[in-house]
Order: C-alpha cells, then structure tokens, then sequence
C-alpha cells in the first residue's frame, strides 16, 4: 500500500477548530489511523484562516468541529458546507461532535444532494432543547437567510413519534385488507362447487385471495398514508432523511416471503393429495376428447355415450385421451382439470367425486382449434337409480330403431357439435333438410346430397367442399364409427327432412 501511496501526492486533511485540544486529539488520530500512508495535516483555528487555507491548499478530507459554533470567530460548519456543496474538487467531510459522546458524519458530494447535505444538519443527536427553539422559526426564511446565518444549523422539522405511524398504518392495513378481501369473494370468481375435490381447491383459492387483499393493502396503504402524512408542506423545500441499507427490513423482506413460499407450497402439496386421494371402489369412465367433442364410455357397462352421466357421491376415475390434437377436459364446478393428450401411453387420469345434483357443462379449456369454443357438453350428476335407469335404456339401443340409433350415434360422435338439426349454420351445414337436397361445392359444380354422397362426406370430407366452409371436418371417422353406426347416421340425417 504505501510503495503505490509513495507515487501519490500525499493526503491531505485539515482539521478546522476553534478548540486546540480537539484539533490536536484528532490530528493524533489521523497519524495514527493512517500510519502507513503518507498524511499532511493542517490546523485552522477560525474562519478565515480555515476558508484561506480550504481554497489554496484544497484538502482531500475536511474535519469541521460539530459543536464549535456560535461564538465569533469560531468555526461555522454551516460555512464549510455550503462550500463543499459548491465546489466540484473531490472531497469529503467529516463532522466530529465530542458532546455527542463521538458521533461522525461522513459527507461525500457524489451520494449527496444539497438538500440531504441541509438535513445532515439535523442529526439525531442534536440536543432537544435547540430542536424545540428552531421549530418556531419560520424555515423558509431560516433557508433564505444564508449559510452563515446562525440558524442555518438548526434542524428541521422533526416527525416523531415513528411508532405511531406504523401503528395507525397497521391497523389501515388490516381494515383494507378485510376490505378488499370481501370484495374480491363478493365479485362471485366461482361458481358453486359440486365436488369434493372442490373442497381443497376452493380452501387454497381463498388463502390466496387473503394473500392478494392483504399484498394490495400492505402497498397502497404505506403508499397512501406517505403520500398524506409525510406530503411536502408549505414552505418546506427539502428532501427527506437520506439513508442507504436497512439490516432490519432486509432480514423482514427475506424471511417472511421464504417463509411464505415454503409454507404454500407445503399447503398445496397437501391440498393436491387430497384431490388426488384414491377410492377404490371408484368407477372407471374413458375419456376420449376430439375435434370437436367428447365420448365417454363405461367399459363395466359396455355403454358409451356423448354426455357425461355420473352417479352422485360415487368417485369417477376418469382415463382421458385425445383422438387428434391436445384437448383439456374442465368443469368449472368440479374445480378440477386435466389435459387430454393424444398417444396411447399418455393417457391420463382424473378422480372426480360429484356430490350434488344437477347439469354442468364440460368445457374445453385447451385452445384445440376452429370449434375450440363450441366443444361444451353436458354433465349431468344423477341419483344412483337414475344412472341405472339411464345405462338400462343405453344398452338396450340395438333394438332402436336405425335413425335412432343414428342420432345417437351422431351425438357420441361429436357431429352434433358443429352441424345443427335446426337450420342454424354452425362450422358444418346443418343436417335440417340436407338430405336430398343440392349442394354448391366450393368448386362451383354441384351435387346431390344421397346416400352415396353423404357416405362419402363422413369418411373422407375433404373430398367435395361444401361453399361456404372451411375444410375442417376430421378425417377419422372413417377409422372411429363403425360401418354400421355410419349407416345409422345416413339413416338419422335421411330423417331430417
Ligand atoms: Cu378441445 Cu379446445
């Protein structure tokens, strides 16, 4: 250090009091503190000695006596700052008080503004009795009145009580988070929950809404309440305390966000078990999603179907696949959703334990195409009598008659979700009166809708375009519905005249 010091000028420090003890004490500091380096150091008793020898000799460090002030001729701090503050030569100054029992204050231009360096003035360990006196002097005109003037060290306006803020922001705290907490449930962001497996989603979405009222109060309020209490008033032109780093509020904003993430995600651990827990005597539904519907089959029952039937109180495992794309299966009451993916081994697994009654809607929640917005069908959660009944008269559909069978077959295909039976024009031509009838092709020839053409519409439907539709349709029924159920299908659409 000192082999590099010895090409350097040498430091250079003045010591400006009017009290020689403490010049002296404190120059046998500096030479002990920085015994290794190459230190000058030089006295000023007054004024006008320490100004002369401030401009011509520029020191490096400055080291004013806090509590040398007052008497004439002594040394003004106020003086010296204001000079530090002009200048532009790097330098720091120090502010030495003995009275209070050794305070040092560091001041370095570059971490300060004019304003911070005023405020320096009003250390907190000013004597009370010379804060009270200041107060009652009018502070723009203390401001105005120059650096010289003995008023310019007095402090400014103290804002006790620090404690008190912090409690009256704590209670807002808690009062808007109740607040904002009500409104968020009052907003209604569920719907009514008709599973168990409702039970721990709904209980993590409500700590969550906990969460999200109190984070918003705990910002807005502190932001709030600074914006109103601790306001710029009349006459007052200076910036707040200046201040770098908080151990304290460190050590609070690590722990209590770490202690938060561990505790969440230990509570939605849990809360996935118990959405995952397993009953054996669950009754086992496949799934199969596609462009764009879904067929449920019972394989204990040998019975399939377009609308999802379940028992109440009874666990459904449901197996889901996807016949084309990736498809996601929800039921916003039943809170619980999984992907349908396609691919033999992907299949994946959802339980589902409906306990009340009535018709929701599964809807798909996976962008999967055109008629991603259409693929909503029915749920309907039933007595056990009434889903027995429902699979009696299911497995008795061979004795149907064929356009029956037809519509049926139509419905657990999904056609149904983008041809109507009404008229109304969906993604595909409506199937009222389209039996017979003549067809625009989007070539501009024409053709008759029969049986031949529209056997050939079902297995492979990019074959003849109808005007004025997009090419869509899935080319997998050829592969899904048997000969016979496409047969049934004719015979279905052959009915609607
Ligand atoms: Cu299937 Cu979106």
């Amino acid at each position: 250090m000192s082999i590099s010091d010895s090409t350097q000028p040498n430091r250079r420090v003045l010591i400006a009091s009017a009290n020689p003890l403490f010049a002296r004490g404190l120059q046998k500091m500096v030479a002990e503190r920085w015994a290794e380096r190459r230190v000058d150091v030089r006295i000023s008793a007054n004024m006008e000695d320490a100004i002369a020898v401030l401009e011509e000799w520029q020191p490096d460090l400055l080291i004013v006596d806090y509590d040398d002030v007052g008497q004439p001729g002594s040394i003004q701090r106020g003086e010296f700052l204001n000079r530090f503050i002009a200048g532009n030569r790097p330098m720091q100054v120090m502010l030495v008080s003995l009275r209070a029992s050794g305070e040092v204050v560091v001041y370095d231009r570059r971490t300060l503004t004019p304003s911070q360096a005023e405020d320096w003035l009003d250390l907190p360990w000013m004597p009370a009795a010379e804060t009270a006196d200041s107060n009652t002097q009018d502070q723009s005109a203390r401001l105005a009145s120059g650096p010289n003037r003995a008023d310019f060290e007095t402090p400014k306006i103290q804002r006790s009580g620090s404690m008190k803020h912090y409690v009256i922001a704590g209670i807002l705290t808690v009062i808007v988070t109740v607040l904002s907490y009500l409104l968020l449930i009052s907003i209604g962001l569920l719907p009514e929950a008709a599973a168990v497996q409702a039970g721990p989603v709904d209980r993590m979405v409500n700590l969550q809404l906990w969460m999200i009222a109190f984070l918003f109060s705990l910002i807005t309020v502190f932001i709030g309440y600074s914006i109103v209490v601790f306001r710029q008033r009349r006459g007052e032109v200076v910036d707040g305390t200046y201040f770098k780093g908080s151990t304290g509020l460190e050590v609070i904003w690590t722990i209590f966000p770490l202690a938060a993430v561990i505790g969440l995600s230990f509570l939605g651990a849990q809360a996935l078990g118990e959405v995952r827990q397993v009953d054996t005597s669950a009754m086992t539904i496949n799934v199969t999603a596609f462009q764009w519907g879904w067929i449920y089959e019972y394989p204990d029952y040998g019975v399939q179907s377009n609308i999802l039937y379940m028992p109440i109180n009874r666990q459904a495992r449901l197996l889901l696949t996807s016949r084309d794309v990736i498809h996601s299966f929800w039921v916003p009451e039943f809170r619980v959703k999984q992907d349908a993916l396609p691919g033999e081994n992907l299949v994946k697994e959802l339980r589902i334990t409906p306990n009340k009654l009535g018709e929701y809607q599964v809807m798909c929640a996976e962008l999967c195409g055109g008629a991603h917005a259409y693929m909503n069908t029915p749920v309907r959660v039933v007595t056990q009598e009434e889903f027995d009944a429902w699979l009696n008269e299911q497995s008795n559909a061979a004795a149907l008659p064929p356009e029956e069978r037809g519509q049926r077959a139509a419905n657990a295909s999904g056609c149904l979700a983008c041809h109507s039976l009404d008229g109304a024009q969906m993604s595909g031509p409506t199937w009222l009166g389209l039996s017979g009838s003549e067809i625009q092709l989007q070539d501009g020839s024409t053709v008759t809708a029969d049986d031949e053409y529209l056997y050939a519409a079902i297995v492979d439907p990019n074959q003849q375009i109808h005007a004025g539709f997009a090419p869509i349709m899935p080319q997998t029924y050829q592969d899904t519905l048997s000969e016979e159920q496409i047969q049934d299908i004719i015979a279905f659409i052959n009915s609607l005249e």
